[in-house]
């Protein structure tokens, strides 16, 4: 949710800064822009609407000059549409900005400001921040930055440039992520590790309530009171190649045969002599001993892997476990105590429900366990333990990859929930296991069904309403499978248990809407195919996609994709792949753009 970078060194900041910006794209793309350091106390901006390659064609246009310091920025609107004057850059006097957050006290600062004749130009909070810094500004940026923070609520990144201060960038944070790196040629932030792994993999998250300074000669991570803070320096695992498509069309469709890797990784490093280990991670077994409820709280595709992880435990170790949407748990006044054991499962590690959820969480002495992709993002920092999954970077904004480890993760602590609870027998646990290990095989295997849903995606590209239906663990897949479908191909589409479809949903059934059906729940396969016949004898073209023997239903569908065989219970990865290539042909059938669809951030630091 907008994409933030500045570089301060000796080679040309205009080209780190658009570079940044196509690497940062996924995370907001409405409009775009960059402001220039000049020694001469001048700051250039230049912005635009639209994506950041109509922002490199306007820079090449107008060819700025020469600047070594400079910060720039890709806009996810909030506040105010997507338009020039609201894009970033926002300047005000001395002050000239990058925001990513919502200040939400902004308009009793626009109220204060007005008072003294001072009024936006736009329609955005983050320029009635520019203004705020610019009215209190002293000559002095720390302390500018300190009594303006201060006066603001609200999640938020700034880089802020003072053209008093040529060369120099200023940046704060709350809430909002910031990493900052520096190499031999200057120094570097960003809101991720995408825009800067290229320049060096060891890193520092600023910490809230501190000042990075950005110079040629480095970085300088100052307190409040002015004193140098040393930062605590992490080391990203993967490298610039991760976060490049590699040859293929789209990051998604990379993304999507990335996935046994990224299951081996995160699956694999977790099994030590045949036994689920969390040692390496601190995680203590009493914490999977003393809780009586689980509530899994978190975002879109991250919430239908919790979906799937309540169905699992619920079933394989009788534990009750609720799943809440983290932008209703946060406001709902959840029933958890300190005998809930509350799972936050993000790919990012900063969506902002879901970390605020992990906040409410423990002030109600929850104890806390984290499911996140990002090393060292807050709310991996945050929980009180946290499993990380390793899929590497992530960037086409429908997840794929992260899905399928975040359903690896629930699968470790289920395997380690019923060892430590003696819930299953010795030979259970072991075959349970013994799956989990072999998933990124399966999942190599289901990997080539692609051309088969290629194929059968056309039976989806025209149409303008769908539904996928399930029931038991194949419900929360329909789930995911429908909200891929509308995220990348804006076709609306909706998930239903198969059995409630006949109490309403059902009138919405004819001829030019089709049915996605997953079934892989063996006791409920003859209802299933009942609930198939029901939208069938309506007009609908069927899509089933199984793991039965079909054989007796040679009538039920008009397409099938046979998934590999596995054990029953591990079905949602092989039904992951297959709705995911499903969704990924018909967005590219209908000539969408896969990777960065719209109204979409991929990290949503909003509420
Ligand atoms: C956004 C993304 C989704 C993601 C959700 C939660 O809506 O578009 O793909 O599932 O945020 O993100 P998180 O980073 O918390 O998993």
């Amino acid at each position: 949710m907008c994409g933030i970078i500045g570089y301060c060194g000796s080679n040309h900041a205009t080209d780190i800064l658009l570079d940044g910006l196509s690497k940062l794209e996924y995370r907001g793309y409405d409009s775009a822009g960059i402001a220039l350091s000049q020694n001469e106390q001048r700051i250039e901006t230049i912005k635009t609407t639209g994506k950041v390659q109509e922002l490199r064609n306007k820079v090449m246009a107008l060819a700025p000059k020469n600047s070594y310091c400079g910060i720039g920025h890709t806009r996810w609107a909030t506040h105010g549409g997507v338009t020039e004057t609201n894009a970033h850059p926002h300047s005000n006097g001395s002050v000239t900005l990058i925001h990513n957050g919502i200040i939400e006290n902004y308009s009793e600062i626009a109220l204060e400001l007005a008072k003294v004749n001072k009024f936006p130009k736009s329609q955005t909070d983050t320029e009635i921040a520019a203004m705020l810094f610019s009215h209190l500004y002293n000559g002095n940026p720390l302390e500018t930055i300190e009594t303006a923070c201060a006066k603001l609520e609200g999640a938020y990144a700034f880089c802020i440039l003072f053209a008093d201060h040529p060369n120099e960038i200023y940046c704060v944070r709350n809430a909002s992520p910031l990493v900052a790196v520096e190499n031999e040629f200057g120094s570097y932030i960003a809101s991720d590790m995408t825009a800067l792994i290229e320049y060096s993999k060891d890193y520092f998250i600023v910490p809230e309530h501190h000042v990075a300074k950005l110079t040629k000669n480095g970085i300088k991570l100052l307190n409040f009171a002015g004193n140098e803070v040393k930062p605590t320096m992490l080391h990203a695992s993967w490298d610039a190649d991760s976060a490049q498509k590699n040859g293929y069309a789209h990051f998604m469709l990379k993304e999507i045969h990335e996935q046994p890797d990224s299951l081996l990784t995160t699956i694999m490093p977790r099994i030590k002599n045949g036994v689920i280990n969390f040692e390496e991670e601190q995680i203590p077994d009493s914490l999977f001993m003393n809780f009586s409820n689980i509530v899994i709280t978190a975002c879109g595709t991250a919430m239908n892997a919790g979906l799937v992880g309540k169905s699992l435990i619920e079933k394989v170790l009788r534990i009750p476990v609720s799943v809440e949407p983290a932008s209703e748990f946060r406001y709902g006044d959840p029933i958890i105590d300190d005998k809930t054991l509350v799972m936050i499962i993000s790919q990012s590690g900063e969506t902002a429900d879901s970390l605020a959820a992990l906040h409410l969480a423990k002030e109600r002495g929850s104890k806390t366990l984290a499911i996140v992709n990002v090393k060292g993002s807050s709310i991996a920092r945050e929980s009180d333990y946290v499993l990380y999954t390793h899929a590497g970077p992530e960037i086409a904004v429908a997840s794929t990859k992260a899905f399928t480890v975040q359903m690896a993760a629930l699968y470790l602590i289920c395997g380690k929930i019923a060892s430590v609870r003696n819930l299953l027998s010795q030979e259970q646990l072991h075959t349970f296991i013994e799956e989990l290990s072999s998933l990124p095989k399966v999942i190599e295997t289901a990997l080539q069904l692609e051309p088969t849903l290629k194929e059968v995606s056309s039976m989806l590209s025209e149409t303008s309403d769908c539904f996928f239906l399930g029931r038991g663990l194949d419900y929360p897949l329909a789930c995911e499978g429908s909200l891929k479908l509308k995220e990348i191909s804006y076709i609306h589409s909706e998930a239903y248990v198969a059995g409630e479809l006949k109490h309403g949903p059902i009138a919405l059934i004819t001829d030019q809407v089709p049915v996605v059906a997953i079934v892989t729940n063996t006791i409920t396969v003859p209802k299933m195919i009942s609930n198939i016949r029901e939208v069938k004898a309506r007009g609908s073209k069927i899509l089933v996609i199984t793991d039965q023997d079909m054989s007796a239903y040679p009538d039920v569908a008009d397409a099938l994709i046979e998934l590999p065989k596995t054990d029953e219970l591990f079905t949602p990865f092989t039904i992951s792949v297959a709705v995911q290539f499903l969704s990924y042909y018909v967005s590219l059938h209908r000539g969408l753009d896969v990777d960065q669809p719209r109204n979409l951030a991929k990290s949503v630091t909003v509420e």
